[in-house]
């Protein structure tokens, strides 16, 4: 049950079933921006990384971020949340793989209720020793 003063809110949610946990990580005073919330690049840099997680998985071996298709914040995180990264591939082209990212906090004083934050689709390109598109298929 999501707890009530988040209920309150009307902002508590329900967490993806089509999506795999990937990360979790909680925000520090040090990633704040000047309005004591936290960066939203600090956001975008945890996004980036478990947004790799399933391509890495896929491709086995080196991958690069080629492209930030979308970026949506919908809610501030704050210092002491709990934030969960939600993932699945939305596409396997030749060398690339295309992620959805959701983002989900659990404010600091209501654990177990779920606030989406953010979400993001991301592009990665499977690369070889020399930084060259290297085709996924290969490793699958
Ligand atoms: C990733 C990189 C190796 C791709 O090289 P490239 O010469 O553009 O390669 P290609 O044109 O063959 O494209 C490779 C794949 O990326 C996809 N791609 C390229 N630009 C894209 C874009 N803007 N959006 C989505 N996909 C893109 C292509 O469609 C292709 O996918 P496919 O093989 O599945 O069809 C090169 O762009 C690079 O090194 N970029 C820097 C990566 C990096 O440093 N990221 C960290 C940022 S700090």
């Amino acid at each position: 049950m999501p707890h009530t003063a988040a209920a309150a809110t009307g902002t508590t949610a329900a967490l993806p079933t089509d999506k795999e946990l990937v990360l979790k990580v909680i925000p520090m005073p040090g990633d704040t921006n000047v309005n004591g919330d936290i960066f939203g690049g600090w956001v975008m840099s945890q996004v980036d990384l478990a947004g790799c997680v399933l391509p890495m998985r896929l491709a086995q071996g080196r991958i690069a971020t080629v492209a930030v298709k979308e970026f949506v914040f919908n809610q501030p995180v704050r210092v002491g949340d709990v934030l969960s990264f939600f993932a699945k591939i939305a596409r396997v082209g030749r060398t690339s793989i295309t992620v959805e990212v959701e983002v989900f906090a659990e404010r600091l004083t209501q654990q177990g209720a779920y606030v989406k934050v953010t979400q993001a689709v991301l592009t990665y390109v499977a690369i070889d020793e020399a930084g060259q598109p290297r085709p996924v298929h290969a490793s699958l």
